[in-house]
């Protein structure tokens, strides 16, 4: 299991990452919180840039974002090298980007869905692994053009 989980968002997802973070704790992991630290309005690239740069550098296996849409965030995230930032609505999307995808970030819409939701979800995406076989070809091919 990865034990150390990041996770970042902007005033759009504070509160559901709050949520996260007790969840999270409660299951035993460490989080690294890259902020925002409040419900003050901020810019969601100067949280998901310096989460998505350290998935990027292999510091952590898997990550977690967040904003009011999810979209700025996994739009943000996906800019970097070898960051697959998969934005999720329900359960089987989120084991789905694990699955077929090997996505190594879950984006959350943090103002459109139930919290214990967003937890079921989180939960699905950390412990699903990546199927391989015909899917690493294409993982592959994501950052060949
Ligand atoms: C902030 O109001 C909102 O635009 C942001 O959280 C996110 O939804 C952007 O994609």
């Amino acid at each position: 299991m990865n034990r150390i989980i990041p996770i970042a968002s902007d005033h759009g997802g504070y509160e559901m990452k709050q949520f996260l973070v007790e969840k999270l704790k409660e299951c035993g992991y460490e989080v690294y919180d890259f902020g925002t630290h409040s419900a003050d309005s901020v810019d969601y690239p100067d949280m998901i840039h310096p989460l998505a740069s350290a998935i990027s550098r292999g510091e952590y296996p898997l990550g977690i974002i967040l904003c009011g849409s999810g979209n700025g965030a996994q739009m943000t995230a996906n800019h970097h090298t070898h960051v697959r930032a998969a934005l999720c609505w329900n359960v089987e999307l989120a084991k789905l980007a694990r699955q077929h995808n090997d996505a190594n970030i879950l984006a959350l819409p943090g103002r459109f869905i139930p919290f214990n939701l967003a937890w079921e979800m989180v939960q699905a995406f950390l412990s699903t692994q990546f199927e391989g076989g015909r899917h690493t070809r294409r993982v592959e091919k994501i950052e060949q053009f």
